[in-house]
């Protein structure tokens, strides 16, 4: 089966988002470490969260999910129990990087293993400061890599809070390392060299936990969390935003298909996450935010996008981070604008689910765009029509999404191999697109 994507006409019509994945895998992590009944609604039901729900059954904690509500009987930090085998995390480093910082704070030991992909991923981003934070782990893989093993810590060993200068701006590693924080004797001070997403704030305050989040003026963050001496976090109770990562892909869609006027509802808003949208605007495109409100410490509004002619534009640090997920999208959105589009200070697209700037350099290649591959990012010197053609999914959701969108404009049909893996994060994304007016399906090979 190939998902075959069809230059279609106008996109029109309303959709309300499927939930944040982010804010969906710390809903479900978060719920079941507070003590008592939490209740998420509107939560993405899709292979990494199914990673993180059956993780969590495997650590003894009870929940049942009705199409997207879920229930979680949270019984503490303290409530986990050692589970029988190896945690699997499928294709979700959200799962396991934040599993590991879960582990260490519950003292549980564990094996948290994962896909071929998710085993090629650096994993010494962790590794190391919970290992300074007195965390016995360690990579069993190759260059420090899963599986990754945690060993029981001895009793009346606690973790060490500690002052840690992040190199790279990850929410994994930050969130990894707060979990971790909650069992510390003294507090976490973290600081990354730009912002990366906060939900992990936002909630922990929400939930009672003490933290405390400054910008500085050279662009770092550094993120206190006080010492939580035992207590517990408070349950909650809340609807997940709209992911604005999922519906970056219908906004580059309507932006490039003529014609079209889209409403995307519900979608989440929170500043680390729309570099998205500022860039897509500042290429030209027509973006309104509308009943723009906040929902459980989260800006949720919905967005109208009409197609637009769009211009190359420059993007780098701290933006590139804002947009990290959105790149290999933005990269169809600059192969349909006119002029050059430049990304830099990208390097960390190559060890996401698959190295996405070879990986867009040689699909985009592959439909007529011209693309210059550099080690932290790319150039593309867009508005030259794109052909149809044949491309690889390379196991990444997103890349399977972004050439989807590049066929609904091209001369002809985009044939994406391995496409299913949509369904790791956006499952009804071809119903979704369809439903607006686009032409995606999956078929038999041809
Ligand atoms: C995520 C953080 C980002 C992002 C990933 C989800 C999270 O990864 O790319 O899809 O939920 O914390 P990094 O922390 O590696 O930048």
């Amino acid at each position: 089966m190939k998902m075959h994507a069809t230059p279609s006409g106008p996109l029109t019509g309303t959709v309300n988002l499927p939930g944040d994945k982010s804010i969906s895998h710390r809903a479900i992590l978060f719920a079941a470490l507070a003590e008592g009944t939490s209740h998420v609604d509107n939560l993405l039901v899709a292979g990494v969260t199914e990673s993180m729900l059956a993780a969590l059954k495997a650590l003894g904690v009870g929940w049942e999910l009705e199409r997207e509500k879920l229930t979680v009987h949270g019984r503490g930090m303290n409530g986990l129990k050692v589970p029988e085998e190896p945690i699997h995390c499928g294709n979700s480093a959200t799962t396991m990087r934040l599993l590991a910082g879960t582990c260490a704070a519950a003292g549980v030991p564990v094996v948290l293993d994962g896909s071929e992909s998710l085993r090629s991923r650096p994993m010494s981003r962790i590794v190391d400061p919970l290992w300074e934070m007195g965390a016995p782990i360690k990579a069993m893989g190759k260059g420090c890599t899963a599986p990754l093993q945690l060993a029981a810590r001895l009793k009346g060993q606690a973790l060490r809070g500690m002052e840690y200068h992040a190199p790279v701006a990850s929410a994994q590693v930050k969130s990894c390392l707060m979990l971790a924080g909650l069992a510390a004797e003294n507090p976490l001070e973290y600081t990354e060299p730009s912002p990366s997403r906060d939900h992990t704030e936002r909630m922990f305050s929400q939930m009672g936990a003490g933290v405390q989040r400054e910008e500085w003026d050279d662009g770092s963050v550094q993120v206190v969390l006080e010492p939580q001496r035992g207590r517990a976090m408070h349950p909650m109770d809340m609807a997940v935003p709209g992911d604005i990562s999922s519906a970056a892909f219908l906004m580059v869609a309507a932006l490039i298909t003529p014609g079209s006027d889209v409403l995307l509802r519900g979608v989440g808003l929170n500043p680390t996450r729309t570099g998205i949208l500022e860039a897509l605007r500042e290429m030209g495109a027509q973006i309104e935010v509308q009943h723009l409100r906040q929902v459980h410490g989260e800006p949720v509004g919905d967005l109208r996008v009409r197609h637009s002619p769009l211009q190359g534009v420059f993007v780098g640090n701290p933006m590139v981070v804002r947009m990290i997920d959105e790149m290999p999208v933005f990269g169809v959105a600059a192969a349909y604008a006119e002029g050059e589009t430049r990304v830099d200070d990208a390097g960390e697209l190559r060890v996401k689910e698959t190295d996405r700037i070879s990986a867009l350099s040689e699909e985009l290649r592959e439909l007529g765009v011209k693309i210059e591959e550099r080690e932290e990012g790319f150039t593309i010197q867009g508005g030259t029509p794109l052909k149809g053609g044949r491309v690889k999914a390379r196991g990444d959701h997103r890349m399977a999404m972004a050439l989807a969108v590049a066929g609904l404009g091209a001369e002809g049909s985009v044939k994406i191999e391995g496409a299913e893996v949509v369904a790791e994060s956006f499952p009804a994304f071809t119903q979704t697109l369809n439903a607006l007016g686009g032409e995606v399906a999956f078929r038999e090979e041809l």
